[in-house]
């Protein structure tokens, strides 16, 4: 049983029981951020089907707002309406911009802005968001004739762009980065002369689909599609966009319905946008039973139902170029690997030290806690399965996505887990607490 309780109390969450039922995921957080964003730039409305009610949205909604762009509520089923004010109508904020725990609204807000020539922002948000690298976006955006301050050397917001006109720019990405390549290509709309972003692997490619749609000129090349160009001229014009349901919040019910004895789950309108789909390769690798039913193209984004059963589960080797296509879901599928036979090998992870906490550690940390037999290294870990988990006294340590994985390792151990800071779920997906609920047997 799970039982909530309205304040941040801790959850008690007991383990055995099954979970059984018919799930749908909140909308797709990155089409969410995109969708609100390319709205506000673009001439006219956009209309916005599926938004993802949680609060990493609504910062990047309360930014705009802020900027003088009209966002209806965001409220869920709720169509979200966003008035655009063209590609260079944002207006200098009264106050700073709270971005809270987002990395995605911080790193694309500054693409959006460096090029507004003549207005000044400010940047911030919560303790974990003002220790998390920005100059990863401040760095290229330089190149492009940007200027953005912050603490050492601008990497670490608050932080200050002073708007300036910029110029077109080849740059090569370090790391495959969705929120490196996206802020770039924000700001090579209104730059002078083309802009290439040269990434290492192919990132979420989600900009590039939704950018196209709103007319912007955008050409994918280069291997595997790593190669983006956007040539400034062309408006934006306001859409109407559906947002897929989250496979990285899907991600949750994917593994707890192959871990947990008895389980048969199926998670309705899951985006399947190649770019995100490498959870469901590593479960394949495992020998997971999962279905996909009902595939379809929703507005631009693959989308289909996934059915999952429990199953014998082997253990799995993850690294390179498949890392930024699950990249969300590794704290859960170190999960999983604790229910595998054999030795679960994830390398080239570093970025999971850079993420909402440095995932690597805390997962090693809690799941540790746990009874899991865990080794970390610097960009990665091992993981031996076969050994039950066992109910302990564990911490999401503010990070959404260790909540809900903990979650589901709860759902397997033995005896009563308690979670610390189970709240913080609601950056992604606020009813998930609900939805388990709901979902157990
Ligand atoms: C995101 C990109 C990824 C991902 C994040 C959302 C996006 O981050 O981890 O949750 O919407 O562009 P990186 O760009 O840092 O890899």
């Amino acid at each position: 049983m799970v039982s909530t309780t309205p304040t941040s109390d801790p959850l008690q969450l007991s383990g055995g029981g099954s979970l059984r039922g018919t799930v749908g995921v909140p909308g797709d957080k990155s089409v969410s951020h995109r969708a609100l964003l390319f709205g506000a730039i673009a001439e006219g409305e956009t209309r916005i089907e599926g938004l993802l009610p949680a609060e990493d949205p609504l910062s990047t909604a309360a930014c705009l707002r802020a900027m003088g762009v009209s966002v209806s509520p965001i409220r869920a089923g709720d169509t979200v309406l966003v008035q655009g004010v063209g590609l260079d109508g944002l207006q200098e904020p009264a106050d700073v911009l709270d971005c809270g725990n987002s990395g995605t609204t911080m790193r694309l807000m500054l693409g959006l802005l460096a090029g507004r020539a003549g207005r000044h922002f400010v940047l911030s948000g919560d303790a974990s968001l003002r220790g998390r690298p920005m100059r990863r976006v401040g760095a290229p955006l330089a190149q492009m004739g940007a200027v953005i301050h912050g603490r050492k050397d601008g990497n670490f917001a608050p932080l200050a762009v002073l708007g300036q006109p910029l110029r077109g720019a080849t740059i090569r990405t370090p790391v495959a980065s969705a929120q490196v390549k996206s802020a770039i290509l924000l700001a090579a709309l209104t730059a002078a002369g083309p802009t290439t972003v040269i990434e290492p692997a192919l990132s979420r490619d989600h900009s590039e689909r939704m950018l196209r749609a709103f007319g912007a000129d955008l050409v994918v090349g280069g291997p595997g599609g790593t190669e983006v160009t956007v040539t400034p001229g062309p408006d934006l014009r306001g859409q109407q966009v559906v947002v897929p349901g989250d496979i990285s919040s899907a991600a949750f019910w994917l593994v707890a319905g192959a871990i947990t004895p008895g389980a048969d789950l199926t998670v309705e309108n899951v985006g399947l946008n190649p770019s995100r789909i490498g959870i469901l390769e590593v479960l394949e690798q495992m020998g997971a039973r999962i279905e996909v039913l009902h595939q379809r193209d929703v507005a631009g984004e693959p989308v289909g139902d996934l059915r999952v059963s429990h199953g014998p589960l082997q253990a799995f080797e993850i690294a390179g170029e498949l890392i930024p296509r699950l990249v969300d879901e590794i704290p859960v599928l170190a999960v999983a690997a604790c229910c595998a036979e054999g030795t679960s090998h994830i390398r080239d992870a570093g970025e999971l030290r850079v993420k909402e906490t440095d995932r690597l550690a805390v997962m090693a940390r809690q799941l540790g806690a746990m009874g899991a037999r865990i080794e970390e290294f610097e960009d990665g870990m091992t993981i031996t399965g076969g050994t039950a988990l066992h109910g302990a006294a564990v911490d999401s340590e503010t990070d959404h996505r260790v909540a809900m994985s903990l979650a589901v390792a709860a759902g397997i151990a033995r005896g009563v887990t308690t979670l610390q800071r189970h709240e913080a779920a609601a950056v992604s997906y606020p009813g998930f607490w609900d939805d388990l609920q709901r979902l157990r047997r």
